[in-house]
């Protein structure tokens, strides 16, 4: 029977640091804020995965349109032996481009949920047997040493989660992924593009309420790890679109004016009625800023390609100039 490797880059004690000292920052400041990547505990990955199938949530459909139509392309011009794939989730779409790379010798998936990992790798073996998953629980955007496994190698980041990092940390990013990259290496990068302002809120607003409770379920989160005692309906789901800086932020807002306890902080927060915790910007993107990021990052923009209505783009790009030096 085939099976995967694990290797776990966050231990549990180094995460539960790590939220404690985000929400202590976080919830004593003013706007609050709180860092996305603590929604996504086994709750959270299967509410996102509801997300993917709303009918409001285009991105994910889009995203896949584009990957069953260029999947040939993107084998072929990568050429890659190996797959690496950051904030990887179920890897459902991941699947498309897996089918057409027969020359596949390892596919890496990079996430902060174990529990979205397993449930991605077991499934992807269960499809390929013959392929090495090496399944990494780490954070993207700490260094990521990975496993040994030939090249070339395609770094993909599916998803348009490069929108969910402020300007300044995917500057950040796309710096750490370009120095991940050797000659003949690629990046392949989902994008949600700039439109209309209905159709961005609707995404982030869904009339069932699912974006509402995972939004939300952050919330529950700190209850179950820090001893907290939100009580998650008094605070509301918000979603804007923010035209200047072209992202949708998502925000949670107290209905009435309340105190939280986080016991394992020993720390009370007192909410106004209406105050807000800033917990997630999904940013929005156009071809010249895509282009502009990869290049401010040593990495050129070789293939750019959208779905058939235009709202969403894939990226390939490659190292800029010479290989690294020694
Ligand atoms: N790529 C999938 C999932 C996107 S949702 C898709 O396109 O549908 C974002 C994913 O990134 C989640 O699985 C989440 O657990 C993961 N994630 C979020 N922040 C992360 C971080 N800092 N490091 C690693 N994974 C992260
Ligand atoms: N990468 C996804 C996006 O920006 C993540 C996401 C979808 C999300 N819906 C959300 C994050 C709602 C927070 C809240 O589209």
């Amino acid at each position: 029977m085939s099976d995967y490797q694990l290797t776990r880059l966050l231990d549990e004690s180094a995460a539960e640091t790590a939220l404690r000292a985000d929400v202590l920052r976080g919830l004593t400041r003013s706007p609050k804020v709180l860092p996305p990547k603590w929604f996504y505990d086994a709750r959270g990955s299967e509410l996102f995965e509801e997300i993917t199938r709303l009918p409001e949530y285009y991105p994910t459909r889009a995203e896949r349109e584009i990957l069953l139509e260029r999947a040939r392309e993107i084998a072929a011009e990568s050429g890659a032996r190996t797959l690496v794939e950051l904030g990887s989730g179920s890897s459902e779409k991941t699947r498309h481009l897996i089918e057409a790379m027969p020359a596949l010798d390892t596919y890496v998936p990079v996430d902060v949920s174990e529990s979205a990992l397993a449930g991605a790798a077991e499934k992807l073996l269960a499809e390929h047997p013959g392929l090495r998953v090496h399944a990494l629980l780490a954070d993207f955007t700490k260094p990521l040493h990975l496993p040994d496994s030939p090249g070339p190698r395609l770094v993909v980041f599916l998803g348009g989660t490069i929108g969910n990092l402020l300007p300044p940390e995917r500057a950040e990013f796309l710096h750490a992924v370009r120095s991940m990259l050797s000659p003949g290496d690629a990046l392949l990068m989902g994008t949600d593009l700039v439109k209309e302002e209905s159709v961005l809120v609707a995404a982030y607003d869904d009339a069932q309420g699912v974006t509402a409770e995972f939004n939300r379920n952050v919330l529950a989160v700190i209850n179950r790890e820090l001893d907290a005692d939100f009580r998650t309906e008094d605070f509301t789901h918000v979603a804007l679109w923010d035209r200047e800086r072209e992202w949708i932020e998502m925000r949670l807002r107290a209905r009435s004016e309340l105190r939280v306890k986080i016991r394992a902080l020993d720390l009370e927060v007192p909410f106004a009625a209406g105050e807000e915790i800033q917990t997630e910007v999904s940013a929005k993107f156009r071809q010249d800023g895509v282009r502009t990021e990869l290049a401010e990052a040593g990495l050129e923009l070789v293939q750019w390609w959208t779905d058939s209505s235009g709202r969403f783009a894939l990226s390939l790009a490659v190292a800029d100039g010479p290989g690294m030096m020694p």
